[in-house]
């Protein structure tokens, strides 16, 4: 009898972390607030940017920003509670990008800037994304 209960409780432990594992992997939503920095075909002088992750999820979907790659290097678009990757896993320079995506920056002034560009000339000055240091 005791050993029975103590399976059950065990098996209930075991199926409760696999849950919470599974919960946790669709629901992440990332850092509130990110400071985005090359790591990878980095500038001589590094250029920090900020970014208000949160704010921009308010307002936007995953898939503005987020995609993934098939296994030929396709693009493939974001679905609901895949497994985000940093940009630069796919943006660096040996892993055979595109013209004008090949970077970090690159990719980042092509999805940041382009859409800031669009909404309003002013958000797409250098300082919003690179503020002064102080
Ligand atoms: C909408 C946001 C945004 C704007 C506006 C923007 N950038 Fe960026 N930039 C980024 C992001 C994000 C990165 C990649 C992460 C980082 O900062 O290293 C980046 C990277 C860079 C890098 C490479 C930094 C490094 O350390 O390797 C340089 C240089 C740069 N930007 C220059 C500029 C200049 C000059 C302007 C204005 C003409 C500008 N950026 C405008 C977001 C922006
Ligand atoms: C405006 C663009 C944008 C939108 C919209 C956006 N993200 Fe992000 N997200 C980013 C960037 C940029 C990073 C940092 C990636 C890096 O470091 O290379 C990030 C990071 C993340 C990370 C952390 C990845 C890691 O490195 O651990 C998760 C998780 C994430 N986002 C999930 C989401 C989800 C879920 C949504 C939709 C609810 C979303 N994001 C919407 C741009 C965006
Ligand atoms: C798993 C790999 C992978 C990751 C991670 C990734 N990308 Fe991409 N990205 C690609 C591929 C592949 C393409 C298509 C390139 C082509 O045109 O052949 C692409 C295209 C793009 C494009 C041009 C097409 C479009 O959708 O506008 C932009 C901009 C871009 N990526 C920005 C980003 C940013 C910003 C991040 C991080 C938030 C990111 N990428 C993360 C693989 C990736
Ligand atoms: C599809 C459009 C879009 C994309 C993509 C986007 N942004 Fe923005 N971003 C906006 C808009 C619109 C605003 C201004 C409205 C607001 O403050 O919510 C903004 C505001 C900002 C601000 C200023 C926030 C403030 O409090 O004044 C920063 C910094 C910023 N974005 C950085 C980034 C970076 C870095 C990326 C790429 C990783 C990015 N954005 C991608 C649309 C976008």
């Amino acid at each position: 009898m005791k050993k029975t209960v103590l399976y059950a409780v065990a098996t209930a432990m075991v199926l409760g972390l696999c849950f919470t594992g599974a919960s946790i992997a669709s629901d992440d939503k990332g850092p509130a607030e990110i400071t985005l920095e090359s790591t990878i075909d980095k500038a001589k002088k590094a250029k920090p940017s900020i970014f208000p992750h949160a704010k921009h999820q308010e307002t936007l979907t995953c898939g503005d920003c987020h995609h993934s790659k098939d296994a030929d290097g396709k693009q493939v678009a974001y679905v609901e509670g895949q497994k985000v990757e940093k940009c630069e896993s796919c943006h660096n320079k040996a892993a055979g990008m595109p013209k004008k995506l090949t970077t970090f920056k690159e990719a980042a002034h092509a999805n940041c800037k382009a859409c800031h560009k669009k909404k309003d000339k002013a958000l797409a000055k250098c300082t919003v994304c690179h503020p002064k240091k102080k």
